[in-house]
């Protein structure tokens, strides 16, 4: 049997339909720029929803994965190994945690957090406290716990009966959570920056209020940083920005710059209900995924990077402003670091996927977060020129929209 032509259309003929990617196939990558089959050059504003953190082929990454995968690249939770040490080490030093737990996607780490709070509150306070508070908008992945905890039931609707326990309420609502929680309450879930679900910052004083209340009914306070972590709000983790320091924290997408690995971060008295037998994952700390997540630790965690974010805002936020005075089809830009929303306005409701493809026609890869959000969230390397080349190529795109 002859081998298929590797086409778009394939896509349609072999895969389980629950994706609709774009017609162009990426092949190759470098830096912040991409190239489809036909060797069209992309600028790429997506990072592979916030995961590409140095780019793409970053030479330092590339290097420390080959050299891993030279030396051992799996050998099961029956060992430890060289890696996962240097990288857990590396966090420990540099954040709140005492312990950590490895997985490979932002949802497994989620999922692995929610099991904790419950174990860890049956076990220090019996059957009854299994609440677990998440708020509308929120997003914490796809398996059933993570979607189901996430606030869009449409996610989480139709695959038979949910598990048992969660409260969802409005983000940045403090009274509605004083008047929820209770001694039931065994964690209290939240993004410190909600992506998925429109690119919605938090209050900090909601989040003070949040960790003042989980220490009042003895909750554990997670943080799902999987999207916001790792310098992509210009602090290695948004939490350090805030004033406030949570129990659990859920690293992931730019934790291995492109490499499939998440952590659970926490402390060592909440680990200690995470015994031997409790939880698992057999590709959890693989050593080429903690290789080259612990150099891009060691990269991303360094003034370069992290004051770069911040400027780098600015130049975003500067263009698209002058390009919102010109065409007027924003009703504003909101989000940290680089990741940023430009929420369209009342006559474009909608549009936003007509924007990222009239933009994918210019060259230009962006994202949205809902129908209404453009959202971009590059590479954290990205330089200032091709910053000003990819507004350029944003305006001709919104251009082709207001037509
Ligand atoms: C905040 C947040 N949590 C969890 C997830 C799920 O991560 P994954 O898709 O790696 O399971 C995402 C993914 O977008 C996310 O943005």
């Amino acid at each position: 049997m002859s081998t298929p032509a590797v086409t778009r259309a394939l896509f349609d003929q072999i895969m389980v339909p629950n994706y609709a990617p774009l017609a162009m196939i990426p092949v190759r990558g470098e830096g912040s720029r991409v190239w489809d089959q036909d060797n069209r050059e992309y600028l790429d504003l997506t990072g592979g929803i916030a995961v590409n953190a140095l780019g793409h082929a970053h030479p330092e990454l590339v290097a420390a994965l080959t050299e891993q995968a030279k030396k051992l690249w799996h050998v099961s939770n029956y060992y430890t190994n060289e890696p996962v040490l240097q990288l857990a080490q590396q966090i420990i030093d540099n954040t709140f945690a005492e312990k950590v737990f490895f997985a490979n996607s932002g949802a497994e780490a989620n999922e692995a957090a929610l099991k904790l709070a419950r174990r860890f509150a049956f076990d220090n306070y019996g059957q009854e406290k299994t609440e677990i508070i998440a708020f509308h908008h929120g997003f914490h992945g796809r398996t059933f716990f993570t979607v189901s905890t996430g606030g869009h039931a449409p996610y989480s609707d139709g695959f038979g009966p949910k598990p048992a326990d969660i409260t969802h309420l409005d983000y940045n609502d403090l009274s509605a959570l004083e008047n929820a929680m209770s001694d039931k309450t065994c964690a209290v879930i939240l993004e410190p920056l909600q992506g998925e679900g429109g690119v919605l910052p938090i209050e900090k004083s909601f989040a003070q209020g949040v960790r003042k209340l989980c220490d009042k009914y003895n909750a554990l306070m997670i943080f799902d940083e999987v999207q916001t972590g790792m310098g992509r709000t210009g602090s290695l983790f948004a939490y350090m920005a805030l004033g406030v320091t949570p129990d659990v924290l859920t690293s992931a997408k730019s934790l291995g710059a492109g490499f499939p690995i998440s952590a659970m971060l926490t402390l060592t008295k909440f680990a200690a209900s995470l015994t031997v037998g409790t939880h698992g994952t057999t590709f959890g700390g693989n050593p080429l995924a903690c290789a080259v997540a612990s150099k891009a630790f060691e990269l991303i965690n360094s003034d370069e990077i992290l004051n770069g974010v911040k400027e780098k805002e600015r130049l975003i936020r500067h263009a698209l402003e002058k390009i919102n005075q010109q065409y007027n089809v924003f009703k504003e830009v909101r989000g940290a670091g680089l990741l940023l929303g430009a929420v369209l306005n009342e006559q474009y409701q909608g549009r936003a996927k007509d924007l990222l493809l009239a933009s994918a026609d210019q060259g230009l890869l962006v994202l949205a977060a809902g129908a209404s959000v453009i959202r971009f969230a590059p590479a954290l390397n990205i330089s200032n020129q091709e910053i000003d080349q990819a507004m350029d190529k944003f305006e001709q795109a919104v251009k082709v929209l207001i037509k």
